[in-house]
């Protein structure tokens, strides 16, 4: 029995890491190419398709609550109440991330439209650094010398790929205007990996903080995201709305768009549940190379010598993070404890 549980662990563990690896290369594709071809005259607005994507998450997050406790739709509901209605300070504390992803997620639109989907994919990785910092910071775990050598060599990873200027041919523009999209989408991708690091670290210390199951952690979270990302569209776009309808632009690979985001989202909450953040940020290095060579293909991509080279420092500063500290015995412990 315990030799069974152990494997269907380790295939949830694997699998979810594989699928992880396969959307976060699928997704950054789909977003940059959606966002650079317009299909029915008209581009479809970022926050409609964020708002879209909360629907979705959220309703899935249900359906796994439902299939997971094996409830009754009447115990659901109970479960929800309580959960939800019934517990305003937590459902305050979850507003914090829940803003925050909000937030993240819009901005990821804004630095796809501007940026190539592999440099954006090499400035994200600058979330390992802020994860850090708020991990010491707000949880107070000691970072080794090591650790904090990867993130200096993945500084400069970054910087460099930023001073490269490779892009793909639908950032090549002679008035000028690449340079202002190009520091748009620096900015944005900036902001969220500042967001990323702040609400990983602020949702991993409510859920250690209790034993309310992640799925329910996830529900607390997701109303919010579905008000906030509905006010998004309102401040942002609701005179576009107006206008031209709320999916305006909308075609299959919108929805494509929308699901592989959503999904994400639930196997990213699956990865840090079965194995880590360590193999989580090991699935990112991999997913950059596999952008990378797809990008060449799709986009036109081409990278210069710069580019590899900083490219190179990114993925080797996550390989020197990731390195376990503690010898296997005590490795095999410390797992099992958490
Ligand atoms: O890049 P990062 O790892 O910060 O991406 C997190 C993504 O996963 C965001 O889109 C966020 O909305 C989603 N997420 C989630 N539920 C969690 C944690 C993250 O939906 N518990």
């Amino acid at each position: 029995k315990t030799t069974e549980t152990t494997i269907h662990n380790a295939l949830i563990k694997y699998g979810s890491l594989l699928l992880l690896v396969g959307q976060m290369v699928g997704l950054v594709l789909v977003m940059r190419y959606s966002r650079t071809h317009i299909s029915n005259g008209e581009m479809y607005l970022a926050s409609t398709a964020v708002f879209m994507m909360e629907v979705m998450k959220f309703i899935l997050c249900l359906g796994v609550v439902f299939y997971q406790l094996d409830l009754s739709p009447r115990a659901l509901g109970d479960e929800i109440y309580n959960h939800v209605w019934a517990s305003p300070n937590e459902m305050l504390k979850l507003c914090v991330p829940s803003f925050l992803y909000t937030v993240q997620n819009n901005l990821l639109y804004l630095a796809l439209t501007n940026l190539d989907a592999a440099t954006y994919q090499v400035l994200y990785q600058l979330k390992i650094l802020t994860t850090a910092m708020f991990s010491a910071t707000m949880l107070g775990r000691r970072i080794s010398s090591t650790k904090w050598a990867s993130l200096v060599v993945l500084t400069i990873g970054v910087a460099i790929v930023q001073m490269s200027g490779s892009s793909d041919s639908h950032n090549n523009d002679a008035s000028g205007k690449e340079d202002r999209n190009r520091l748009v989408g620096l900015v944005a991708v900036l902001c969220a990996a500042c967001t990323s690091g702040f609400s990983g670290v602020y949702f991993e210390k409510i859920l250690k903080g209790s034993d309310v199951a992640l799925w329910i952690r996830n529900i607390q979270m997701g109303l919010p995201s579905v008000i906030i990302a509905l006010a998004t569209v309102y401040i942002e776009d609701s005179r576009e709305v107006y206008q031209k309808g709320f999916f305006v632009g909308y075609s299959p690979l919108v929805f494509c768009v929308v699901t592989v985001q959503a999904v994400g989202g639930l196997i990213v909450a699956v990865v840090v549940k079965y194995a880590d953040n360590v193999l989580k940020v090991f699935a990112t290095s991999f997913s950059i190379v596999f952008s990378c060579i797809i990008s060449m293909f799709l986009f036109d991509f081409r990278p210069n010598l710069l580019f590899v080279g900083g490219a190179c420092l990114v993925i080797l500063s996550t390989v020197m993070y990731s390195k376990p500290e503690y010898p296997p015995l005590l490795g095999a412990i410390h797992h099992a404890e958490l």
